[in-house]
This record gives C-alpha cells, structure tokens and sequence, in this order.
C-alpha cells in the first residue's frame, strides 16, 4: 500500500505574544493516510484538525516532528501541484462571478489555458452549480460558497484533495451530493483527507478515521473497528412472547426491555442469544430480528472526549 499522507510526532506550539507561555496544541501527532482512501480526521472543535492540516499545507511550520505528502517534506513545495486544498474559512473575491474566481485559480494552479473552460464547466456541474457560474460570489449562499471552494480544490485535477469541514454549511440534500463527489474522486484513484466533525458522514464514506482529542490522536483505524472495549452486545426483537416468559426475559437483559406494541427488545450479552433464542422459541414467542449492537463512532467519540476531561 503506498502512504499518501505521513505524520510523524507533530508538535506545535503557539505563542499567544512576546513574552507569554507557548501553548501546546498539537502533542505528537502521529498518523499514515494511504493513497486512495478517503481519511476522515475528527474531533472536536479546538481538537487542532485545522492546525494539522495548515501544517500539512506547509502554511505553518510545525514545532517538532515531520509530515510529507506524496514522499515530499511538507518543507518543501514540489507536491503542491499535486494538492487540492479546501481551507476552513476561504477567503473568496465576493466581486468575481463563480465562474470568473474558477478560472483565477485554474490559472494559478497552472491549468493549460486551452482546456480551463471545459475543465470549469465540468466542476460547476460536479458541485452542482451549472446554473450559478456568471453570478457574482456576493450574491452566493453559504452553501454555494462552500460548493465553489470545493470546485476550486479540484480545478487542477489534485492526486490528493484535503478539505477542511467541507459539509459546513450545507443541508441534507447537499450533504448528499458532496458525499457522492467525494465517492467518485475515490473511484478516479484520488486520496481525500476530511477534517470533519458530522460523525454520520464520517460512518457513510471513510475508509479510515483518526480521532484527534485536545492535540492528541486517540482512535485511528476503520469506522466499524471501533469498539468501547465492553462486551459484544446484540439486539433482539421478539413478538408474542406470553407474560411469564416476559418476566424471565428481565434476567437476560443488560439494560430493561423495551416494548413497542406486540413487539419486545432486548439488548443482551452476544453470548447469550443462544440460550435466550431457546427459552423464546419454547416459550411460543416469534423471533423477528437479531442483530449485533454496533457501537457508533459517536459513542466512541464522546468517550474519548469525557476520558480527556475527566
Ligand atoms: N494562530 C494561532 N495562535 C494561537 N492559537 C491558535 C492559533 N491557531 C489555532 N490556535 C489554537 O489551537 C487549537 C487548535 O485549533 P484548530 O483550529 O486546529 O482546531 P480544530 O480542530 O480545527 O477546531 P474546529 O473544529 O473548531 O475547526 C485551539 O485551541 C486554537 O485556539
Ligand atoms: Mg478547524
């Protein structure tokens, strides 16, 4: 697997003015992000994502340790061709037309001016803006901004796209139409690096995540590899059980039942469905669904953030 992305024990301090103590955001950061996969970078605000990333950029120079993008010393700018880059809060020209500010950056990220034209009306359509291209980014929603800014991280064709919160901003239905962009820059053999905290798109779309907590990482790997450490859980809903077998379904049950009309759900001990499914089924009860209780990245995510706390 080739690495597309390398952190090695980042640190980063600020000095708020002459003469105060530096303050420490990032303690040791230490991350891989292949080349392919879409990386989802989360925590919570403050956590130093954005930090993370201006490093990465090469936009600020790290205290100690070192990342590189493509094999290149962030130190030094030759991948910066090969980089689309979404900043968190992008400054836009509000007086050039969507497609006017496309064009400005395609020119400066030194797209062959025989094929700028195409290649803009190409991303306004991605993003979704065909229809607003001659407007001026003044009269442009929130949405639409964020939209243009990611067309303008993808005007030069990047290997590797970060994008800081790129849902910011954007409702449902746009949430949508993003996630599949990104889907297909997957499928074009792109790498994509998300600062994010909607924990839903995350689940949806990352291959792999790292949860970064007060400048520390404190969970990398996949979505689904997540776990609190507990025991395996499972859901089971049953229908028609008879009163006495209600009352011995308590004992199973590692937090009440739950009734919901002639159905009853029960979370128990994964080791346990075996016996509970028999005493069920003899007991005359239908079985409707077991499923595992997986523990969502949610869960994991305030966890770590009360354990920082506490
Ligand atoms: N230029 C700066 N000078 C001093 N402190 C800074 C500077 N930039 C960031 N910080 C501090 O570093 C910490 C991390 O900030 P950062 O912007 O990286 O967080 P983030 O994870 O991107 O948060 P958010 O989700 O709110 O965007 C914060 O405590 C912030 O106040
Ligand atoms: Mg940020």
């Amino acid at each position: 697997m080739t690495v597309a992305v390398e952190i090695d024990g980042l640190v980063k301090d600020f000095r708020p003015g002459l003469g105060l103590r530096a303050k420490r955001v990032l303690h040791g950061v230490t991350f891989d992000v292949e080349a392919g996969e879409i990386f989802g970078f989360v925590g919570p605000n403050g956590a130093g994502k954005t930090t993370t990333l201006k490093v990465l950029m090469g936009l600020i120079r790290p205290t100690g340790g070192r990342a590189s993008v493509l094999g290149c010393d962030v130190r030094e700018h030759d991948f910066r061709r090969q980089v689309g880059f979404l900043p968190e809060a992008p400054y836009f020209y509000d007086y050039l037309s969507g497609a006017e500010f496309l064009h400005f950056y395609a020119k400066v990220c030194g797209v062959p001016a025989a094929s700028r034209e195409a290649r803009i009306v190409e991303l306004l359509g991605w993003v979704g803006l065909e229809h607003a291209g001659g407007a001026r980014l003044r009269t442009y929603s929130k949405g639409m901004l964020q939209r243009i800014g990611i067309a303008q991280a993808l005007v030069h064709d990047p290997q590797v796209v970060f994008l800081d919160e790129p849902m910011s901003g954007i409702d449902p239905i746009g949430r949508k139409e993003i996630r599949d962009l990104i889907l297909r820059l997957k499928s074009e053999g792109k790498t994509v690096f998300m600062n994010t905290h909607i924990l839903s798109d995350v689940e949806m779309l990352c291959d792999r995540v790292a949860v970064i907590v007060k400048g520390r990482i404190r969970f990398e790997g996949r979505p689904h590899e997540f776990s609190t450490g507990g025991e395996a859980e499972s859901d089971v809903v049953l229908a028609s059980a008879p009163a006495a077998l209600v009352e011995s379904l308590e004992h199973f049950a590692s937090d009440g039942l739950r009734g919901h009309g002639d159905h009853i759900e029960i979370r128990v001990p994964s080791k346990r469905v075996d016996a509970l499914l028999q005493e069920a089924l003899t007991a005359g009860a239908q079985v409707i669904s077991v499923h595992p209780h997986r523990t969502s990245l949610e869960s994991i995510f305030l966890s770590a953030v009360e354990e920082e706390e506490a």
